[in-house]
């Protein structure tokens, strides 16, 4: 496989801008033999589907129900067609670690972001390869790790937020901590006024703030982008004292006051947590593990058919 370089416009501002500002970045890997419609149809066709999501999603406006479905059987290009006909997307949650090939690349991928801003010092890379319906939307949500997301195919875009109350709030960062899923933050239409707004086409990367909340809006067109996740130990650290906090609020009714990353608070919150996790106390959704409600299926005009008896 040729190496190519992954940000082949870095400018010398990105590595200070890197986790202060939104930064739109130029990137390589629409063009990279790993994301030809080829080898995408391939992953999906060999893609092991606990590792993966494909949920439908309902009208705009209407409550979310989270139907996951599936797509055995069907050849890459069946299931690519389906989507482009449908209402879904396909999460391939964890590429890097499914196929070594895009292992590789993400070992890339984050050599070359320590090279390009020291200090840094990120570990546990993750890739997400997202497919996504024309239409497809991303609600009002904020992540715990540190982000970023690579259009590959399509246009969509992306509307990032304050990493400030009243559009987030640590109690809102603890409830996602604690619960395991992102998409529960409260919105409203006029947080738009002070949102940055990007959008986005093959070729182009966002990386922002840490904890900033974003949505995301695909055109009418199949969407396929990439997330890249990482931690550092500073990350890690404010997600020790994230839980912890998390813990005190919602298990002892205190209110916590510090989100300090040092000293004895720090301490005592991160054993807390240590102490706490994977026992009742702090129940994580899984939401993978639902059994499947539809099948894609290219033949349909809709794309999806309904399983019987789900
Ligand atoms: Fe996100």
């Amino acid at each position: 496989m040729a190496a190519q370089t992954i940000f082949p416009a870095w400018d010398p501002t990105h590595a200070g801008l890197w986790g202060a500002v939104p930064l739109p970045i130029a990137h390589s890997l629409h063009e990279h033999e790993l994301f030809s419609d080829e080898a995408l149809a391939a992953l999906l066709e060999t893609y092991p589907r606990e590792h993966a999501s494909l949920v439908q999603w309902g009208r705009h406006g209407e409550a979310q129900a989270w139907r996951e479905g599936e797509w055995s059987g069907l050849s890459g290009r069946a299931a690519l067609e389906a989507i482009a006909k449908a209402r879904v997307w396909i999460n391939l949650r964890n590429a890097a670690r499914v196929d070594p090939r895009y292992g590789a690349l993400l070992e890339q991928i984050a050599q070359e972001t320590a090279r390009r801003v020291p200090g840094l010092c990120a570990y546990n890379w993750t890739m997400g390869i997202l497919i996504s319906s024309p239409g497809s939307r991303t609600l009002y949500h904020a992540d715990l790790p540190g982000q970023s997301l690579l259009q590959i195919r399509g246009v969509k875009k992306i509307y990032v937020y304050p990493r400030a109350a009243p559009f987030i709030e640590d109690a809102h960062l603890e409830k996602i901590a604690l619960s395991g899923v992102e998409a529960s933050l409260p919105y409203q239409p006029w947080y738009d006024d002070h949102a940055r707004v990007y959008e986005m086409h093959p070729g182009d990367m966002l990386h922002w703030p840490l904890n900033a909340p974003h949505r995301v809006d695909n055109e009418d067109c199949l969407c396929v982008s990439v997330t890249l996740e990482y931690f550092t130990p500073e990350i890690r650290r404010g997600h020790m004292v994230t839980m912890g906090n998390a813990i005190l609020r919602s298990k002892f009714g205190i209110a916590p006051r510090s989100r300090a990353t040092h000293g004895p608070a720090f301490w005592g919150k991160a054993v807390l947590q240590r102490a706490l996790r994977g026992t009742k106390w702090v129940k994580r959704q899984d939401r993978a593990r639902r059994p499947p409600e539809f099948r894609l299926d290219p033949s349909l005009p809709g794309g999806v058919a309904e399983i019987a008896g789900a």
